[in-house]
């Protein structure tokens, strides 16, 4: 065991045990009545774990029911198109999510007999060690710590631990060492949840409600008062981009493009296009400014200038691959960028 965690656990005292118990207490008393905890099976675990990522529970909710009714379990989401998968997903961002969930549905599904270890998990497409360790430690008992963005600050906040760290994911794999060694190794799936649980609903990034804490009494962090120095992530800056892009619309409607199939970012999701293909190209001078929309993906904020035209001649030529025109009745069925949804609505309600 590292030097700190007998500091502040010693190995001849009960200390640990306590905390345990104090937390997986605390979990069985006051966790959140969540549809992926009712009835809990493999199916519910991984695709909650693959939602969870990078989105928080109230934002997931919805999208795990609809998702549930649309595709119950691995075998019938196996034999969903793409194109269905991508819609249901559509808003949740982190695409590749959506597609590495329908790869390991089709492996899942040829599988005789399923594996119960982290490693064999890992090796399946879209699993890092924090879904490898929730999938194995809640569906198998396995004893296979996460470490996640909230883990990171209950830990960093127990130990008083001030070290700077990069950035989140670094301070995830530096401390999952000592996730690890608090693990209670009985009942690993509540423990990890309980852990995370504690961090999304008591040890807010700012502001925790300490007095409710169920392991103040263990917190070196919250005994001192000053639990937001907690953890230390070095701030970065985000660059700053410009995009242009076009709103042009003909009777056949409105051109929206989708980056090509194969293309990491995107594919099959259709937004207002970048570039024109060549024979609109000369549409490009006469757009007006119609508005700008500011979004940020991971550590980019972009600026989209959004200029608009119309096309009157006729647009019987033929598109490149991924543009089409897209009447306003045909929007709904198609998969957008969430983004974008959001901006051709409000829009299209001012032009
Ligand atoms: N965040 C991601 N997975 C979670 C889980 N199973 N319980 C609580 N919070 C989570």
């Amino acid at each position: 065991m590292p030097a700190h965690i007998l500091d502040h656990f010693p190995s001849d005292s009960q200390r640990l045990d306590s905390f345990r118990e104090a937390l997986l207490a605390w979990y069985d008393n006051h966790k959140r009545k969540l549809p992926w905890r009712s009835k809990p099976s493999l199916y519910k675990t991984v695709v909650s774990e693959f939602m969870l990522q990078q989105t928080r529970v109230a934002t997931v909710l919805p999208y795990f029911e609809r998702w549930m009714n649309l595709f119950p379990d691995f075998s019938i989401l196996a034999d969903a198109s793409e194109e269905q998968v991508l819609k249901a997903w559509e808003g949740l961002g982190y695409y590749s999510r959506a597609r590495n969930l329908h790869k390991l549905a089709r492996q899942v599904d040829s599988w005789d007999t399923i594996p119960a270890d982290s490693k064999s998990w890992q090796a399946l497409p879209g699993i890092g060690p924090y879904v490898a360790a929730a999938v194995t430690s809640i569906s198998f008992g396995q004893a296979e710590a996460v470490c996640d963005g909230n883990v990171v600050r209950v830990l960093t906040r127990l130990f008083a631990n001030d070290e700077l760290f990069k950035d989140g994911a670094t301070a995830q794999k530096k401390l999952r060492p000592l996730a690890s060694q608090l693990l209670d190794g009985s009942r690993p799936g509540d423990y990890n949840q309980a852990m995370m649980e504690l961090g999304a609903t008591v040890c807010h990034r700012q502001s925790p409600l300490c007095l409710n804490c169920p392991v103040i009494d263990h917190c070196k962090g919250g005994k001192t008062g000053d639990t937001e120095r907690y953890p230390n992530l070095a701030k970065k800056k985000n660059s700053k981009q410009k995009i242009r892009r076009y709103w042009i619309r003909s009777r056949d409607g409105l051109l929206l493009c989708s980056a090509a199939k194969g293309s990491a970012r995107l594919a099959g999701i259709y937004e207002l296009p970048e570039n024109l293909p060549v024979h609109l190209k000369k549409l490009a001078h006469e757009a007006k400014h119609l508005a700008t929309r500011k979004r940020t993906i991971g550590q980019v904020d972009y600026d989209e200038e959004i200029f608009k035209t119309e096309i009157l001649e006729s647009t019987k030529n033929t598109l490149p691959d991924g543009y089409r025109w897209v009447l306003w009745t045909e929007l709904d069925a198609l998969t957008l960028s969430g983004p974008h949804r959001k901006w051709i609505k409000e829009l299209s309600d001012e032009t």
